[in-house]
């Protein structure tokens, strides 16, 4: 019997115009597992973590990152799986990937590491397969590998590690109003006219240079996005409002953090980062919505072992 105790951080995806190729690592905050794998053949899934999670292992998102790691390696085995702490799921910081990415990092971690750090984000990717319909790796990759990753490519997958400049803070609204992955995806449209594709594959450019060179501003301007915003915007009420006052907080860029509705500011500093959180906080009680407010280091750590016993 092996047993792991196993890490893996919330994450935002897109980083305003990078739709499903760019996502960032959050510092300390995130899932923890323990998995223990012995002979036969099953999976337990034991929820301890206080947060409301589906009873049936069919609809937990660590089932198809186990069955998928499994079927990788070609081996049988029994796998208990104690979920410790959870990042609350439609919190728009990554919840699913965070579960995917511990598990399929924790699964390599006890068969001997026979992935490469890129065959764990594909595991993890079928977690985010189940939790939103489609096989996006920009939450996966950032929660298993740290820090900015790039997917340059799906076919193969060739996900590319970005710089992330020092002093880099998020703060992050999570708003109680409903949006699932699945309705944000399916509400873009299937194809993108060439004027947004132009604008927008600029940006991406600019954002990746701007990363590469340390030039703050360049990433700031460069986080517009003209792909899926214009048509998400309409779950957030107040965006464009709220925009221009995060904006004259000093932070870099406002955007929403992945499919919404949670809102992200940029920041190059903790104490921007605080006062942009206040007015994240200020729009949504002043529209009686509820909500929570993180402002949380952008992270170069990813999934990690935090205990291990044989
Ligand atoms: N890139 C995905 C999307 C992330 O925007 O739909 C989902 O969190």
């Amino acid at each position: 019997m092996k047993k792991v105790r196993v890490f893996a951080p919330a994450s935002i995806a897109n980083m305003g115009c990078g739709f499903d190729v760019i996502g960032l690592a959050l510092d300390e905050v995130g899932d923890i597992l323990e998995m223990t794998a012995s002979e036969g053949d099953g999976l337990s899934i034991t929820n301890k973590s206080g947060v409301p999670l589906p009873e049936n292992i069919e609809d937990n998102v660590i089932t198809p990152v186990v069955r998928s790691f499994l079927q990788k390696i070609n081996q049988k085995a029994q796998i208990d799986v104690v979920i410790c702490e959870k990042i609350y799921p439609g919190s728009g910081i990554g919840s699913s990937a965070a579960s995917s990415a511990a598990a399929a990092f924790g699964m390599n971690e006890l068969f001997g590491c026979p992935l490469t750090e890129e065959e764990v984000v594909i595991c993890a990717m079928e977690g985010e397969n189940l939790a939103s319909g489609g096989f996006h790796a920009d939450n996966a990759a950032p929660a298993v590998m740290g820090g900015i990753v790039l997917i340059r490519g799906y076919e193969p997958l060739d996900l590319i590690q970005l710089p992330v400049p020092g002093n880099f803070y998020c703060a992050v609204v999570h708003p109680h109003i409903v949006v699932s992955t699945k309705a944000a995806r399916e509400i873009l449209p299937k194809a993108v006219p060439m004027h947004d594709a132009v604008r927008q594959w600029g940006n991406v450019g600019g954002l990746v240079a701007g990363l590469c060179t340390g030039n703050i501003k360049l990433i700031g301007h460069s986080m517009q996005d003209f792909v899926a915003e214009p048509y998400r915007k309409q779950f957030i009420p107040g965006f464009d409002h709220l925009r221009e006052k995060i904006l004259e907080t000093g932070a870099l860029a406002m955007n929403i953090s992945g499919s919404g509705p949670s809102v992200f500011a940029l920041c190059d500093s903790r104490p921007v980062a605080e006062s942009a959180g206040k007015v994240l906080k200020e729009h949504f009680e002043a529209l009686d919505t509820g909500c929570e407010v993180y402002v949380v280091k952008v992270s170069n750590k990813g999934a990690k072992l935090t205990h291990l016993t044989l």
